[in-house]
């Protein structure tokens, strides 16, 4: 991740300032009762859709679903396939939020799709960290590897 690209006022963040707010919105709508950790999730598609997604939390604590996989599940469902150009991530607490591991695994089929690499926004409260999904996912078992 480029510390030189860690203001929100990089262009690449200030050009995405919508989709930090889409997954700041989102995040409205978390169910998190357990960790009181609200995650807000926003993919932006290559026609300008936004499609956005909240964490889930769930009694058996193991089959929480992330915001990511959530947002990236609604896009699939709605149909697409690629085109996937930019995410934001944003969560309750003032530090920069990450995508886990497992989020980016599942942002890489949707991304590998289209032979798109996103740039992921990773919010905190006033601080956004910008970095490509290659850069947070090296040397990634893709839907390429299998085709
Ligand atoms: N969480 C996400 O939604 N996305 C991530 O990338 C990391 C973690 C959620 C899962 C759980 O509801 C809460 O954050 C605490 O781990």
């Amino acid at each position: 991740m480029d510390q030189n690209d860690s203001s929100p006022e990089t262009p690449d963040a200030r050009k995405d300032s919508d989709l930090i707010a889409a997954a700041r919105g989102a995040a409205v709508h978390s169910y998190a009762p357990y960790s009181r950790f609200k995650v807000g999730a926003a993919l932006r598609f290559a026609d300008g859709t936004i499609v956005t997604g909240t964490n889930v939390e769930n009694a058996s604590y193991g089959l929480t679903l992330c915001a990511e996989t959530v947002a990236v599940g609604q896009a699939m469902a709605q149909g697409r396939r690629g085109g996937l150009v930019a995410v934001a991530v944003t969560a309750s607490g003032a530090d920069v939020v990450t995508p886990c591991g497992r989020c980016r695994q599942v942002l890489m089929e949707l991304a590998g799709l289209g032979g798109t690499d996103p740039l992921i926004h990773c919010c905190g409260e006033s601080e956004v960290r910008t970095a490509r999904l290659s850069e947070l996912l090296p040397a990634a078992f893709g839907p390429a590897r299998l085709a």
